[in-house]
């Protein structure tokens, strides 16, 4: 698959993700039917993530939107910049933040830390990927869908240069 000036491979296709967001939406439900969490989704990359956790889940919660970007062409430029803000009452809530994907842990190392000053009962992260060596920060994300390996990804949301975020599947950048 060619998308821009780069090649793609097939690497997760949609029943596998469906699958597994299906079970990590119930493991959500579980952990949190009695606290009414809030869940808070990074922008632009989690928004099918979280809308198909949604779409599984059974329990009384919330959901809101963060813009966060720290990443430049297919790497992580170490900074995060805050492009739109969060309006809710943190204070006393318990807060699940949705990510599609953590790589250095910059990202969310930065939205813990606002949650925190913030006053949030609980903190902890769902992402639907994680790149297990490539992280750089002390924080451990709770609720994983797959972990993978260092390879750039693209699809369910997630983007090369703001394009394929509508791609079903997920696909990794040919070496
Ligand atoms: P981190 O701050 O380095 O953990 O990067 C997290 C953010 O960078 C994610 O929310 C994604 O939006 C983006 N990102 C990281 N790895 C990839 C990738 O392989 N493909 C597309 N976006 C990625
Ligand atoms: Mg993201």
């Amino acid at each position: 698959m060619k998308l821009l000036d780069k090649e793609f491979d097939l690497f997760l296709s949609h029943e596998e993700i469906e699958k597994r967001v299906k079970e990590l939406s119930e493991e959500l439900d579980e952990q949190y039917k009695d606290r009414k969490p809030l869940f808070i989704t990074i922008l632009n990359g989690a928004f099918i993530f979280a809308a198909d956790l949604m779409k599984h889940s059974n329990i009384q919660s919330e959901i809101s939107f963060v813009k966060l970007a720290s990443y430049v062409n297919t790497q992580s430029s170490g900074e995060v910049n805050q492009l739109i803000g969060l309006v809710e009452n943190i204070y006393n809530r318990h807060i699940v933040i949705l990510e599609d994907i953590v790589d250095t842990g910059y990202t969310i190392q930065n939205i813990n830390e606002t949650l925190n000053n913030r006053g949030a009962k609980s903190i902890e992260i769902c992402s639907l990927l994680v790149k297990p060596d490539s992280i750089k920060v002390d924080h451990k994300v709770k609720f994983v869908g797959f972990d993978i390996p260092n390879d750039f990804v693209i699809g369910y949301g997630m983007d090369y240069e703001g394009f394929g975020r509508n791609l079903k599947d997920i696909y990794k950048i040919k070496s």
